[in-house]
C-alpha cells in the first residue's frame, strides 16, 4: 500500500491524466496482475508469441511502436529491442518500470500520449453535460515512413473505459450518448490501425465471459461497445479475474483475438464462406 503511494507520486503524469483517473487505473492492473500471477501466464505469454510471430513478416526493421505499452508484461522488449533500430513504447502514462526499460535498451524511447486524442478535452468539457463530446481522429505516426512495425496491445477494450467511467461521475448525460463516445473511440482505433505504415498487429480482449463455480458459462457481455472487428485472427480465453479472486461463485474470463498482419488480408468479409 505504501510502495503503491510512493509509486503514484514519483510516477510522471499530467495532473489532467491523473483526475481522468489514467494513473490510478495503471497501478490497478499491476497490483491484479500480482495477485493473478498464474492465471495471467497464458494469456501474457500467447499476446507476446504472437508478436515475435508478427516480427517475421517485417521486411524492414528500422522503427517498431507499441501501442499501450504500461506495465511491459505482454510485450516481448527485449525481442523487439534486438530486432528494430528503435521501439517507441506508447502510452497515456508510463509506469516507473518503463523509464527503468530505457535505462536498459538504448534504443527504447518512450512516448506519453493519449492515443485517441480525446482525453485532455474530455477532462475540460465533462463538467458541462452540454457541452458535445470530442471525436478521436488518431494521426500518430501515420506520416513516419521508417515505422516497420505497430502493435496495439491489449489496448482497444481499454480506451473508452477510463473515459467512460469518469463521464459516469461527471455531471449526467444521457447513457447513450456515452456508449456513443465509446464506441466512436473504438472505431476511430480500428480505422487508424490501418491507416498506420509497416506491420500492425492487434491483440484485444472482445467479450467478458461469465463462468460459474462448476465451470460452466452463465452469461456473455460485449465490451467493445457493439464494435466487430472486421478481420479474424487466433483466439483463446484469458482467465481474467478467477474464482474466489472476486466472488465464490463466479469467475471472469475474456475472450481474446489476436491479428498478427492486418493488412495481410484475412478480412472477415474475405474469410467468409460464399454460396456455391
Ligand atoms: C490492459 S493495459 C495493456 C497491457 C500492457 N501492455 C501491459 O503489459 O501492462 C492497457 C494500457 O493502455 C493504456 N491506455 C489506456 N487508454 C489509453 C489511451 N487513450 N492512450 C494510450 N494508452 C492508453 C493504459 O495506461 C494501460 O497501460
Amino acid at each position: 500500500m505504501i510502495l503503491e503511494l510512493v509509486e503514484y507520486l514519483l510516477t510522471p503524469c499530467s495532473f489532467a491524466m491523473r483526475r481522468l483517473g489514467y494513473l490510478r487505473g495503471q497501478l490497478g492492473i499491476k497490483v491484479r496482475h500480482r495477485q493473478c500471477r498464474r492465471a495471467w501466464k497464458e494469456h501474457l505469454q500467447r499476446t507476446q508469441t504472437t508478436i515475435r510471430a508478427a516480427l517475421l513478416d517485417c521486411p524492414q526493421r528500422r522503427k517498431a511502436v507499441v501501442l499501450g505499452s504500461g506495465l511491459l508484461l505482454d510485450v516481448p522488449l527485449a525481442d523487439l529491442a534486438a530486432t528494430f533500430r528503435e521501439v517507441i513504447l506508447v502510452d497515456v502514462v508510463h509506469p516507473l518500470r518503463a523509464y527503468l526499460a530505457t535505462l536498459r535498451y538504448r534504443n527504447v524511447r518512450l512516448v506519453s500520449v493519449d492515443v485517441s486524442g480525446t482525453a485532455a478535452e474530455l477532462a475540460r468539457i465533462a463538467h458541462d453535460p452540454l457541452a458535445p463530446l470530442p471525436r478521436a481522429v488518431p494521426q500518430l505516426f501515420c506520416d513516419d515512413k521508417e515505422v516497420d512495425y505497430v502493435v496495439s496491445v491489449n489496448l482497444l477494450s481499454q480506451l473508452p473505459y477510463i473515459p467512460a467511467m469518469y463521464l459516469s461521475k461527471s455531471p449526467p448525460r444521457p447513457e447513450s450518448e456515452i456508449d456513443d463516445y465509446a464506441r466512436s473511440l473504438i472505431e476511430s482505433h480500428l480505422d487508424y490501425l490501418q491507416r498506420l505504415p509497416g506491420v500492425v498487429t492487434l491483440v484485444t480482449d472482445v467479450e467478458k465471459i461469465q463462468i460459474d463455480s462448476d465451470g460452466h458459462e452463465v452469461d456473455r457481455f460485449d465490451i467493445l461497445y457493439g464494435v466487430t472487428l472486421p478481420w479474424s485472427g487466433e483466439e483463446w480465453t484469458w482467465e481474467h479475474v478467477p474464482l474466489k479472486h472476486l466472488s465464490r461463485e463466479f469467475a471472469y474470463h475474456r475472450r481474446v483475438c489476436a491479428v498478427r498482419n492486418l493488412k495481410s488480408g484475412h478480412s472477415k468479409s474475405a474469410s467468409a464462406p460464399t454460396d456455391a
